[in-house]
């Protein structure tokens, strides 16, 4: 029997190995880290660690496909309730992976190492499921406690990385870093900057101002100051200056798919100035009716996304949809960062519905008496009411 488990190297997904072969009865296990843009570092140390406890290791690319993702939340300026969706929409990029390995190994099973409170499992088996796997969970179904964990690796002779004082459970791929359990779990504790990698503290960035130019086509960013670079770079670029700024901490209450509520902090540079940046080109561009309907379908593509339902024919149909609305979206927008706050400064677009001859006080493009008229008529349902009811 040969199980492939999704593994990202960390303690849970360990544990899950020695778990598979004597909890489960599997004689093979095969460990598969899928790169998502996490750091390198940890994509190397998965594959060390898989080596050592595994029978068989793979490290499988899919940035690519993961950029692709994440050009459609760009273009859906994907947020849930705040959150930028950076681990939930890699979790089907994942799953998708670890399936096509599991096929071409003849797996009998897939496994992962996610806990039975949380919204991965349900991305996870979602895929997992469609694909006709049988899914096993250790985490969830052992309902194991750190300790136990930790007593048990060193009991298996295996490395234990965390330590008491850091006890964070951290998901980190190219367009975010999520930071949960631990201290944070008490909303009212206020987060040590320990927690933070990839920005800096906004008191402590730096004294100037930067102003980056990003450029857009069809919707998706294609340069930073005039520089042309795939997806891949230019979300690594502006995590960088970003970072740098101090921009892109988020910290918040979040309603968990299955109700609970949990205590949330992220960090992710890029994800705010990109989508920053879209929003502001959307309202050059696009027609006041237009940007009051995407933003409920924005809603409800965001609610999918975190879900991870993203094989919902719903989700292509709302994909279809902004895909329609971003065929105008080409132009670029300058946006000013400062000390954790980005400010879009200027904008420009091909397709812009803004008329600087009618809008402005100094021209005359349009005749104002004509306004008088309109003017005659707005209002009017309020005036009418307004003179039955004099409360
Ligand atoms: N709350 C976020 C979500 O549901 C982040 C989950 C992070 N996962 C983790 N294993 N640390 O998408």
């Amino acid at each position: 029997m040969k199980v492939v488990l999704s593994y990202s190297g960390g303690l849970d997904t360990t544990v899950c190995i020695p778990l598979l072969r004597e909890k489960y009865g599997f004689d093979e296990v095969i460990t598969v880290t899928v790169n998502v843009g996490q750091p390198e570092n940890d994509v190397k140390e998965a594959e060390r660690k898989g080596k050592i406890y595994a029978d068989k290791h793979l490290t499988v690319d899919a940035t690519s496909e993961f950029v692709e993702m994440l050009f459609k939340l760009i273009k859906a300026n994907g947020d849930y309730e705040g959150y930028i969706l950076g681990t939930a929409i890699a979790r089907p990029v994942i799953a998708e992976k670890i399936v096509e390995v599991a096929k071409k190994e003849r797996a009998n099973a897939v496994a992962h190492g996610c806990t039975g409170k949380g919204n991965d499992q349900l991305r996870f088996d979602n895929i997992f499921y469609q694909h006709g796997f049988n899914v096993i969970a250790p985490m969830r179904e052992l309902d194991l406690t750190r300790e136990w964990e930790i007593e048990y690796a060193k009991e298996k002779g295996i490395e234990v990385p965390a330590t008491k004082e850091k006890p964070y459970s951290i998901d980190e791929n190219l367009w975010s870093r999520s930071i949960e359990g631990g201290n944070l779990e008490n909303p009212e504790f206020i987060p040590p900057e320990e927690i933070y990698e990839w920005t800096t503290e906004p008191s402590e960035a730096p004294d100037n101002s930067e102003t980056v130019k990003i450029e857009f086509e069809k919707g998706i960013p294609v340069s930073i100051n005039d520089k042309k670079m795939d997806g891949l770079r230019l979300i690594r670029e502006l995590n960088e200056i970003g970072g740098r700024h101090g921009v892109g901490r988020t910290d918040l209450m979040e309603d968990r798919v299955l109700g609970l509520k949990a205590r949330e902090n992220y960090e992710h540079p890029a994800a705010t100035i990109m989508i920053t940046a879209h929003r502001d080109l959307e309202k050059l561009v696009l027609s006041r009716k237009e940007l009051k309907f995407k933003k409920i379908v924005e809603e409800e593509w965001a609610e999918l996304a975190y879900r991870g339902l993203v094989n919902e024919p719903l989700f292509n149909a709302l994909n279809a949809f902004i895909d329609e609305t971003q065929k105008r979206v080409t132009g670029w927008v300058k946006l000013k960062l400062f000390k954790g706050s980005v400010l879009p400064v200027a904008r420009y677009s091909k397709f812009s519905l803004y008329r600087e001859e009618m809008t402005s006080f100094d021209k005359k493009a349009i005749d104002q008496k004509y306004a008088e008229g309109f003017s005659k008529f707005h209002g009017l349902q309020g005036r009418l009411y307004r003179e039955m009811w004099k409360d």
